[in-house]
C-alpha cells in the first residue's frame, strides 16, 4: 500500500466536531488492520473552522471537512473489515 498522510485538525472548532474521536477511531482502526502506511497525525487550527473537522489528506491543499472516521476510510479507499456483509 502506497504511504497515505491524514491531518487532523485539533483545534478547538474541530474538537467541537469530534476531532478527537475520529483521529482514535483511525488509530484503532489502522492498528487493528495492520496499515502501516496511513500515517494519522493531529494539526493545529487550518483555519477553516466549522461544519465538521478539518482534515487534509496527503499533500493535497484542499482540506475536506468529514464527521465520522468511516468517511476518512472512504476517502482512502480502505473499507473496514467489519463493514463488510456477510451471506449465509
Ligand atoms: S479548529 Fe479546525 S480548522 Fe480551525
Amino acid at each position: 500500500m502506497q504511504e497515505q498522510n491524514v491531518k487532523i485538525c485539533k483545534g478547538p472548532g474541530c474538537k467541537a466536531w469530534s476531532s478527537d474521536r475520529i483521529a482514535r477511531e483511525l488509530l484503532e482502526i489502522r492498528e487493528a488492520l495492520d496499515l502501516d502506511g496511513v500515517k494519522v497525525c493531529r494539526v493545529p487550527c487550518m483555519k477553516v473552522c466549522g461544519g465538521g473537522t478539518s482534515v487534509r489528506f496527503n499533500s493535497n491543499s484542499t482540506i475536506v471537512k468529514l464527521k465520522e472516521s468511516d468517511e476518512v476510510l472512504a476517502v482512502l479507499g480502505i473499507r473496514e473489515a467489519g463493514a463488510v456483509a456477510c451471506s449465509a
